[in-house]
């Protein structure tokens, strides 16, 4: 045992106690002046950081981090994918743009199941016909044209120069495309660009994809236009044809951007702007938020079992209606109004009591399907007061794995969101429902949640994340952590999280995310706990609006950066 004899010793034991102290818990968010980038990847941060500081917009910035993500994060950064972007612009308009991938119109509703009428899930993860028609081309460059002030050459040069010359792989990126070595050997497209020679890509390797930089040359000089109705559209369907896929000329000439109202509630004074359907993300974000506003919590109840226990009951609540009711609204009808309206809120409040009520109590006849977690957020504000939250997605890590042979690109497996026979599972778990089944043309239902919070009409914080059906649990919380208990953005995004989906009738929670003593508190409640995993990868943005700056902070629990200028 160390004897600490003298004063002076003792002193600097304390010094050394207080500074350790100091370093562990010193959590600062990137604090800047002018405007902010928050993404999954660092090349692609400063790419929107220099796109802002050329003078360029949010929208400019986010459209330049869209492209760079789909060169430098290519899990989940795509041309080959879909997603959502939620605008809060400087004249205090809100809107959002569905880029979501959409059904071929050769798909039908039984395409998954085998002879027996059994669902397959290889199918709707894997090979040609698990893609949608991808939508992200066309909604970055809807954006730039309708919201940006700069030209698409200028914002996806960056991306164009990070394919062409390469970047270095550093330890994460290598491991995360090495976990899929497997897969990409079984497609020479993707053997090529993923794989050296079949092994696995060696940490601090230039990586380099000439493939890509040539298509990112013909959006370039063609716009959205090569993709759907050029010779982007021409290839990618050569390809389908001979791989046994179902995409046709038609499909991607037909595809269009959506813009929709956003779906907006409040909390306690601050308006929540977010997504609506295809997306889920937004209607039941709202709807937690109303039922949660009902109750009355301290700043010591964060992360107690009184706090999470109305958390969880609240989320059965909503995960049900989701299940039951979600799906493009284009095709079914979507009780949004209700959803979201106050009065309903205050039944669920009701029907909230001390003790954990069974998911299967609360509804019992829709099945949940799993979906995958592998999405990436950013979020982006500028010193014109203009906010852009963008979650977009190939489904899958590296989405199917299949590279489109000379392209250069990958192909989402976002079929696979659809419930391809409600009441059955997919492969990560939640039920769906006849809302949410495969018919020509539809958007499959998302659980993508890209989030704007206004305070008097000023943006001052942008939200989203990856996670599959755990996104919008994980927004619900970073917004409480902000809203309620006055977190900055940084311990936001950091502190553990939960996650219930009412099926299957489990809490997640992370690894040294809640003590034993909460674990017991819950479980005499009547909870059941799943084991530990981790929840989300935020990337988040606060502002505050008196002092006019920027602070951004990105999940600690993955490799992203934040940057301000
Ligand atoms: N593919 C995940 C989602 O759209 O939510």
């Amino acid at each position: 045992m160390l004897l600490l004899t003298s004063s002076k010793s003792r002193f600097h034991l304390i010094l050394f106690l207080c500074l350790s102290a100091n370093l562990l818990f010193a959590r600062n968010p990137i604090r800047a002046k002018h405007g902010m980038v928050v993404s999954a990847e660092k090349y692609a941060t400063k790419v929107g950081v220099n796109i802002l500081k050329m003078g360029g917009n949010a929208v400019d910035a986010a459209v330049a981090v869209g492209f760079a993500l789909a060169v430098t994060y290519p899990a989940a950064g795509n041309i080959g994918g879909g997603g959502f972007l939620v605008l809060y612009d400087k004249n205090k308009n809100a809107t959002t743009l569905d880029f979501r991938e959409k059904a071929p119109l050769k798909s039908h509703s039984k395409m998954f199941l085998d002879s027996l009428g059994n669902f397959v899930p290889e199918l709707s993860q894997n090979g040609w016909q698990s893609s949608g028609v991808p939508g992200t081309v066309a909604g970055l460059c809807y954006a730039l044209q309708k919201y940006g002030t700069m030209t698409l050459a200028e914002v996806i040069q960056p991306a164009i120069d990070l394919a062409e010359n390469g970047f270095l792989l550093d330890y994460h990126s290598s491991k995360s495309i090495n976990t899929s070595n497997k897969d990409f050997n079984k497609y020479e497209a993707s053997k090529k660009i993923f794989t050296e020679n079949g092994k696995e890509l060696t940490e601090g390797r230039l990586f380099i994809q000439t493939d890509l930089a040539n298509t990112l040359k013909l959006i370039r000089d063609n716009g959205a236009d090569d993709f759907y109705n050029g010779s982007i559209a021409s290839k990618i369907v050569e390809e389908s044809d001979r791989h046994g896929g179902i995409f046709s000329l038609e499909d991607f000439s037909s595809y269009k951007v959506i813009e929709r109202e956003p779906i907006i509630g409040s909390y306690k004074g601050y308006k929540i702007i977010s997504m609506g359907p295809p997306s889920s993300g937004g209607i039941c974000l709202v709807q937690a938020l109303n039922v949660l506003e009902n109750f009355n919590f301290t700043k010591n109840d964060w992360n107690s079992s009184n706090y999470l226990h109305k958390i969880i009951e609240t989320c059965k609540y909503v995960y049900a209606d989701r299940a039951e009711h979600l799906g493009d609204s284009d095709f079914v009808n979507v009780p949004v109004d209700k959803l979201i309206s106050k009065d309903y809120a205050k039944e669920i409040f009701n029907s909230i009591n001390e003790n954990a009520v069974p998911s299967k109590e609360i509804s019992s006849n829709i099945l949940l399907k799993k979906e995958s977690e592998e999405t990436t957020h950013f979020s982006v504000a500028d010193k014109f007061g203009n906010a852009v939250s963008l979650t977009y997605t190939l489904n899958s890590s590296y989405g199917n794995k299949i590279v489109v042979d000379g392209l250069g690109f990958l192909l989402n497996n976002e079929m696979d969101d659809f419930s391809s026979k409600p009441g059955e599972p997919n492969q990560y778990g939640l039920l769906g429902s006849y809302a949410n089944s495969i018919e020509p043309q539809k958007r499959m239902l998302s659980s993508m949640t890209p989030t704007i919070i206004l305070q008097d009409d000023k943006p001052i914080m942008i939200i989203g994340t990856p996670g599959g059906a755990t996104i919008i649990t994980q927004v619900m919380q970073t917004i409480l952590n902000v809203a309620e208990f006055g977190m900055d953005i940084e311990d936001a995004v950091f502190v553990p999280r939960i996650h219930h989906q009412w099926l299957p009738d489990e809490v997640y929670y992370e690894p040294f995310g809640l003590s034993d003593d909460v674990i017991k508190n819950l479980s005499q409640k009547g909870h059941k706990f799943g084991k530990p995993r981790r929840l989300g990868l935020m990337e988040g943005i606060s502002i505050d609006q008196s002092n006019k700056l920027f602070y951004g902070a990105s999940d600690p629990r993955g490799t992203g950066k934040a940057m301000g200028f």
